[in-house]
């Protein structure tokens, strides 16, 4: 399950922390609006430097490092982008990931900060994620984020029996989007802050099934569950808080769950015995660190414990396909059990 190569002598350390040179040149692409710039069409450096307003010296460097990484195709002297340069990564495509990109460039100025946040334990920016411009971008970016994998994880999971379903900090509603998309008979709800919520209606105002989608706004640890439902879905929520508030959710969304309903997570789950790996998951730790009050990643085995904890019966891993889904793929789901036949006989 190791995912790095272990670093063991000096020259394996120097390599490693210069592995921040290729994503710095990737960020400097995205500054510079490279791929937008650079469109379909075949340039020179010198061309493609006046477009850019840049150097020629500085362009022909970066268009080779970026040849290098595989976005860009050289032929003779002349560059054009690869596939994907061309479309997720060029604003006049209509696969544009946008402010998810946006959300790649702006974190390199807060993992700078990161000695910083390390000493006090507090994230680097105490203002900034509540302004709401802040949040309708961001919810746009977990739209982009979302849009394969959504529709990955409503292919494999089974909604058949469920009528309603709470896409609890659903923000775009992407998923609660997918999920109706495969199951007619289901309606959905998302729960989030009011400019998140925005982004999820204009979203579901452009999709056939838009009208089986509701919104409710509110903070899920302030305000009551807004109905009863037979499946809770939390994707990409549990890492924004501690171990104590997710326990508390997840007692607070069982009493509102069906009988036989379920809550399903997913989120990125360390899995080994001692904590360590994927290392993925101990790097997006670092992100909680830097953007949350008492954010953290946690073990598949410890989220289950909480389900048990909060009364949900059987709580078992769910492993989507290899290569699908958000993070490594997995979901952990938990049951509200049905009342057993003694608290419901009336004599
Ligand atoms: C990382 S995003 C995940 C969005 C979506 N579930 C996904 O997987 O793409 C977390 C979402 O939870 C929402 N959220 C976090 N804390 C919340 C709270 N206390 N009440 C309501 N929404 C909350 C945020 O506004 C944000 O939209």
């Amino acid at each position: 399950m190791k995912t790095h190569h272990p670093i063991q002598n000096l020259n394996e350390f120097r390599a490693a922390a210069f592995g921040f040179r290729l994503p710095r040149i990737l960020l400097t692409a995205l500054d510079l609006d490279f791929f937008t710039v650079m469109g379909t069409q075949t340039w020179t450096v010198k061309a493609l430097a006046k477009a850019l307003q840049a150097s020629e010296r500085g362009v022909d460097i970066l268009c080779r490092n970026l040849a290098s990484a595989g976005l860009l195709k050289k032929r003779d002297a002349r560059y054009c982008s690869g596939t994907l340069g061309r479309t997720m990564l060029n604003a006049h495509h209509p696969e544009y990931r946008g402010q998810y990109l946006d959300l790649m460039r702006r974190q390199w100025e807060d993992w700078s900060l990161l000695t910083d946040s390390v000493k006090s334990g507090r994230p680097v920016d105490d203002q900034g994620p509540e302004d709401p411009e802040y949040r309708r971008s961001f919810t746009w970016a977990m739209h982009y984020r979302s849009l394969d994998p959504s529709k990955q994880v409503a292919k494999q999971l089974n909604l058949q029996t469920a009528r309603s379903l709470l896409d609890v900090g659903g923000g775009p509603g992407t998923y609660a989007m997918e999920f109706l998309a495969k199951n007619p008979r289901l309606q959905a709800k998302v729960w989030d802050r009011p400019p998140a919520l925005e982004v999820a209606k204009e979203i579901a105002g452009r999709k056939k099934h838009g009208h089986r989608l509701s919104c409710h706004a509110g903070d899920f640890f302030k305000d009551p569950v807004p109905g009863t439902f037979d499946i809770m879905w939390l994707s990409n929520v549990i890492h924004i808080y501690s171990p104590r508030e997710n326990k508390a959710l997840f007692k607070k969304l069982r009493a509102a769950l069906t009988p036989g309903g379920r809550i399903l997570i997913q989120d990125t789950f360390l899995l080994d015995r001692k904590g360590l790996y994927p290392a993925e998951t101990n790097l997006f730790a670092v992100t909680m660190l830097l953007f949350t009050e008492t954010g953290n990643t946690y073990g598949a085995k410890e989220v289950k414990e909480w389900l048990r904890s909060a009364g949900l019966a059987k709580p078992k891993t769910i492993r989507l396909r290899r290569g699908t889904g958000d993070w490594e793929g997995i979901l952990i789901e938990g049951t509200r059990p049905y009342p057993s036949m003694r608290n419901t006989h009336k004599p």
